[in-house]
């Protein structure tokens, strides 16, 4: 289970041909906390996310992990911008997180039915992944992550198209899977309303730059930078 560490970045860009998409001088996250990655379309929180899996490789600059682990040591749970699920059966997408472990077929399958629970299709176990709508198909890509032991959760966007329901309830089943399992979690979202509710502290990105990080209200009530305030000036937090 999750010890204490800190990731940290240094440096971190990425080019595509001559366009800087990121350029994150420094940043920190620390485990035990709940970070909301946010700012608009094409600021780069995606690329973040990518780079931080370990799915997108880094032009330059550094990601190292310091403390009780190491970047190996550490299981990372990445949920992309857009869920992908397998033509067979909810209850096998899920239980494809847990393959290759060492767990009996009853422990994985209690899981699996936890995690979809959790996630509010318990009663769709059965159904092909091929048929889900949207929302469902991230309710199940979620339920992949909420199912393994994680040190560290990255998610991109995770609620973009689910219903207030459905946010509300995998928000709670984030919680709990926070309490116990102590994992640092990071998620991109479009609403600070949601950054607000299931995050700690805050980061935002504009072009690819970090113009605000420090703690969630801080950053949302009282940004520092032109492009936090601008930002922030569409929503009425
Ligand atoms: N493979 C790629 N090739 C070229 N440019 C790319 C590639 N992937 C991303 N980009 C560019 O990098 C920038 C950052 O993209 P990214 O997906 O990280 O943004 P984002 O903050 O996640 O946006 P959104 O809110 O729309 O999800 C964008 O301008 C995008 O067009
Ligand atoms: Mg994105």
């Amino acid at each position: 289970m999750s010890s204490h560490f800190t990731i940290q970045i240094e440096g971190l860009q990425k080019r595509y041909g001559d366009r800087t998409v990121l350029d994150v001088e420094s940043l920190s996250l620390e485990s035990g906390f709940s970070y909301a990655l946010v700012g608009p379309n094409g600021s780069g929180k995606s690329t973040l996310i990518r780079m931080l899996s370990g799915v997108e490789a880094t032009t330059a600059g550094r990601l190292g992990v310091k403390g009780d682990a190491t970047r190996e040591s550490l299981a990372v749970g990445y949920m992309p911008q857009k869920s992908y699920v397998f033509g067979f059966s909810v209850f096998r997408n899920v239980a494809l997180a847990l393959e290759g472990s060492a767990r009996a077929r009853g422990e994985v399958e209690a899981r699996v039915r936890e995690a979809l629970e959790a996630v509010g299709m318990a009663g769709m176990a059965d159904n092909r992944g091929s048929g889900l709508s949207g929302g469902e198909a991230q309710r199940v890509a979620l339920a992949r992550m909420l199912v393994q032991d994680l040190d560290v959760l990255l998610l991109d966007e995770p609620t973009a198209s689910m219903d207030i329901a459905g946010t509300m309830l995998v928000e709670e089943a984030l919680r709990a899977y926070r309490e116990r399992t102590g994992c640092l979690v990071l998620t991109a979202t479009h609403a600070p309303s949601q950054a607000r509710r299931i995050s700690e502290r805050a980061v935002m990105l504009s072009a690819g730059r970090v113009v605000e990080h420090g703690p969630t209200d801080a950053v949302l009530t009282n940004p520092s930078s032109d492009a936090g305030r601008e930002f922030l000036s569409y929503w009425a937090v």
